[in-house]
């Protein structure tokens, strides 16, 4: 009798122990928790995070993030740094919730880690991490355009020079803390708006595109040539200047291939000496003349282009047809390059005007804007 009450009890206890187990198994709740965290987009590492850390309330009431299904998803997942998490956005880094943690714990703000994180890589990320804390970091770093691997060098230049720090970073950015033709990089892939200067260089064996010989009439010989998008807007701009003040221009040297470039930049130093060769002649591989899409222009109305009506009218119209003027008198710090009132660039209408209306240099606007 008393072993079949206790048989009884063994039953009824093993039973509520297998209810609970198969509850916990197939638990309604925590399922449908789940299918919710799921249904927003949440992986599933994330979502064990989520449920172990209380968090769910708070993940429901927003959308999908997807720095959060990173930082969730990882093992250096911190719950202390929650609050940080949620207001980065993600970008993509190997290291990103443990880089986000190492700058915490150094002091930056919620700011400063979105500035630093938006201007890293992976490597320039790993050297930054390693670094002191820095009060200064926002200041260089709030721009679109800052770059973290630059960092030392836009407090180092910023050290020797007085000047706003968009105008540190741009510089910087550019290459001008180091020597014209230093650390130098290849631009090889023809495009309308390419970037060549005395950092950015061609191979000697690079060709534009869509290379095509200049109309007598367009030239002042029958020995040039341009990229075709380019003589195009040329000649509709040289038409213009004819209609609107009755003089034509001409292209007097457009395409120069490299060893034009090192027969021109010869010359002038044979001619002129070296100051002023380094002055007016790019190194071969170092001029827009390379990429076809750059004009020496003659006027109509005199061998000296400058003070011309040509010179003025153009000043004033070439961005319409997609010309921006390359070489100022107060540029040449950034140029390299002194006032050449002839030199022409074409890089489309588009972005001419946009270039003109900005009042830069095409060496910083495009440092800014188009620099990938
Ligand atoms: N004269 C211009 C700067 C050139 O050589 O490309
Ligand atoms: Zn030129």
């Amino acid at each position: 009798m008393k072993k079949r009450k206790l048989n009884k009890k063994a039953i009824v206890v093993l039973s509520i122990i297998l209810v609970i187990i198969l509850f916990e198994v197939i638990n309604p709740i925590k399922l449908y928790n789940k299918h919710q965290l799921k249904e927003l987009g949440y992986n599933d590492t994330s979502i064990t995070t989520i449920l172990k850390n209380g968090l769910k309330k708070d993940i429901l009431e927003n959308k999908y993030s997807k720095s959060l299904d990173t930082v969730l998803g990882s093992s250096d997942f911190n719950r202390d740094n929650y609050n940080v998490y949620k207001k980065i956005n993600y970008y993509n880094l190997k290291y990103y919730t443990k880089d986000i943690n190492l700058l915490i714990k150094k002091g930056y703000t919620t700011d400063d880690i979105e500035n630093i994180l938006k201007s890293a890589t992976d490597s320039s990320i790993a050297e930054f991490v390693d670094k002191d804390y820095d009060k200064d970091v926002s200041s260089y770093l709030q721009y679109d355009y800052s770059i973290l691997a630059n960092y030392d060098r836009y407090v180092a230049y910023s050290k020797e020079h007085t000047i706003d720090k968009e105008l540190i970073v741009t510089y910087v950015n550019i290459g001008l803390d180091k020597d014209f033709y230093t650390d130098t990089n290849k631009v090889n892939k023809f495009s309308i708006d390419m970037l060549v200067n005395k950092y950015n260089e061609l191979d000697s064996s690079f060709i534009p595109d869509n290379l095509v010989s200049v109309p007598e009439e367009y030239a002042v010989d029958d020995n040039q040539q341009a990229n075709k998008t380019m003589l195009e807007a040329f000649k509709k701009m040289s038409d213009a200047c004819q209609a609107e003040i009755g003089k034509k221009i001409f292209i007097r040297s457009g395409y120069r291939n490299y060893q034009t470039q090192q027969d021109t930049y010869d010359l002038y130093l044979n001619t002129y000496g070296k100051n002023y060769a380094e002055n007016y002649v790019a190194h071969p591989g170092f001029s827009e003349h390379q990429t076809g899409l750059a004009a020496d222009i003659k006027a109509e109305s005199s061998e000296t282009f400058e003070g011309t009506p040509e010179s003025k009218w153009l000043r004033e119209n070439a961005y319409k047809y997609g010309f921006i003027f390359r070489y100022d008198k107060d540029t040449v710090d950034i140029t390299g390059i002194r006032y050449e009132s002839w030199h022409y660039r074409y890089v489309g209408e588009e972005l001419a005007e946009k270039v003109k209306e900005s009042g830069l240099t095409y060496d910083e606007y495009y440092i800014r804007n188009l620099n990938k």
